[in-house]
Order: structure tokens, then sequence, then C-alpha cells
């Protein structure tokens, strides 16, 4: 299998990627690393990485998102990339994309959905008090932050938890999550409403 992931900005969940897929037991290569965001702080890991990293500015397409999809497009058929990990890509694809590559979109998500789909969700979480949260891995289909669950990572929310500490704790679970749950994804673990849904990583 080949992937490619898509990233906007700071690249930690990429890393975590770029790690577990260099174990010569990862059943995946990463082959293409794409930021629609010329400044993405993941840009300078994805180069030092040695990883084909290309940045396909949305930018320079105007409101021409298709256009702007095309090229993503193009770029992923080059590199004959077979799944694609979003990884804090911060655009919403359009039909156009996720019909091409239907199925083969993961992403990930810093709630347990489908609880507090969209921004914010560290300062959602603790507005409406909730106990326990998370992140998701999750199919991408036409609707935001929707699609089958692939896998979630649950922690408890402390008394004393800020926006920022809660972020940390869930993001050190979404490293541990993305690796596992893709690999277990390529294998053909995929999601039914009966099975293979991991619960904590
Ligand atoms: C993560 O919290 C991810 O769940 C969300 O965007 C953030 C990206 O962080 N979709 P990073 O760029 O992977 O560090």
């Amino acid at each position: 299998k080949r992937i490619a992931i898509m990233i906007s900005g700071r690249g930690s969940n990429m890393r975590s990627l770029i790690d577990a897929c260099a174990k010569p037991s990862f059943p995946a290569s990463i082959e293409l690393i794409i930021s629609n965001n010329p400044d993405a702080e993941g840009l300078e890991i994805a180069r030092k990485s040695g990883i084909s990293t290309q940045v396909i500015d949305d930018y320079d397409f105007g409101n021409n998102r298709q256009a702007h999809e095309r090229q993503i497009n193009a770029a992923l058929q080059a590199h004959h990339v077979t799944t694609i990990c979003l990884a804090g890509y911060m655009r919403l694809l359009s039909p156009f994309l996720i019909n091409e590559w239907k199925g083969k979109i993961l992403n990930i998500h810093p709630s347990l959905l489908p609880a507090f789909p969209g921004l914010d969700t560290h300062k959602k979480a603790l507005k409406k008090g909730v106990k326990i949260h998370g992140c998701t891995i999750h199919i991408v289909t036409e609707k935001m932050d929707d699609g089958p669950i692939l896998g979630q990572a649950a922690i408890p929310v402390l008394p004393d938890d800020t926006e920022n500490t809660l972020a940390k704790r869930v993001l050190d679970q979404e490293h541990l999550l993305y690796p596992r749950v893709l690999k277990n994804f390529l294998l053909g673990f995929e999601a039914d409403s009966t099975s293979d849904t991991l619960i904590n990583g």
C-alpha cells in the first residue's frame, strides 16, 4: 500500500505516521506528503524525512476548489497512491476528491465523534463538562467529521484541565491511535457495526 499524507500545519500526526511506516513490519510506505499551506510547520519535518513533498497552495486557485483538487489528484495518481491520510488538513474536501477516493481517505479528529465535530473541540468538551474525551479516526465522507469510525481513544477529563492540557493529552493519544488504526485498516480490519473498533488505541 502506498500512502499520501495531507497536512496544513504542525504535522505532529504526520510525524507519527512517518515513524510508524519506517518500521519494516508496517504494511505500507509513505509516498507523498501534500500541504495546501506553504507555511505549514510540518513541511520542514516532511522535507527532512526524504519523502516527496508538494505544496499545492489553494490560494493559487482562488475559489476554484475543484481545480485545486484536480492538481492534488494528479499528484496522488502520479505517485500511485492507494490510501490518503488527512492529518490536520484544514480544508474541506469536495465531493470530487471524495468520490475519486471513495473509502480510501482517513481523517483524525480530536474528539470522540459524533460529539464535537468541527473546530475548538477541547474548548467545547470543557464547556459541556464531559468527563471522557479523546480522538477518532474515521473514513472521510461528504459530511464533515462524519463517516464510518475506524478507531477511538478515550481519556478522562481532569477537574483542573485547561484547553491546553486537555489538547496535549488527546494529542498524545492521537499519535498512538493513527498508526495503529491505519495498520489495521490496511490489513483489512475495516470497521463495521459489530467489531474492530479500537478503544484506547
Ligand atoms: C490534530 O489535533 C488533529 O486531530 C486535527 O488537527 C490537529 C493536527 O495536528 N485534525 P498536527 O498537525 O498533526 O500536529
